[in-house]
């Protein structure tokens, strides 16, 4: 796509078109969907997680959603594999996947937003599942 037609960076556009660690994971041990009220976007982000260590061995996303949505979700399963489930809760935002796309149009941080929300539903659905407070 010409840059002419697009306000994306390279790496946006990128993890548009090749999106890494697309689908679901067999046998995941959680899953967080979570649906943005404005665009009626919806992004799922499945975890395999190491009960032991309680760090993120393997992520995949389905996203129903825009460009930037999917990018954001391409780069935060990137990011947060080999992080620890405390360190995701305590210390990762949507700014981070904003900065590792090498930043996003002002209308679509909201993207974003919404891959940290996907990420911290399944989070909390792991503490759940394991009755961890
Ligand atoms: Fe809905 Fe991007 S416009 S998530």
């Amino acid at each position: 796509m010409s840059e002419s037609y697009t306000l994306y960076n390279e790496t946006v556009m990128d993890h548009f078109v090749n999106p890494r660690n697309m689908g679901d994971l067999k046998d995941a041990d959680a899953v967080g969907e979570v649906g943005a009220a404005a665009c009626g976007d919806i992004m799922k982000i499945s975890l395999k997680i190491d009960d032991v260590t309680g760090t993120v061995m393997d992520a995949r996303f389905k996203t129903f959603g825009c460009g930037s949505a999917i990018a954001a979700s391409s780069m935060a399963t990137t990011l947060i594999k080999g992080k620890s489930i405390d360190e995701l809760e305590k210390h990762f935002n949507n700014d981070q996947i904003v900065e590792a796309l090498g930043g996003l149009p002002p209308v679509k941080i909201h993207c974003s937003v919404l891959a940290n929300e996907a990420l911290q539903a399944a989070l909390e659905d792991y503490k759940k599942r394991k009755g961890i407070k």
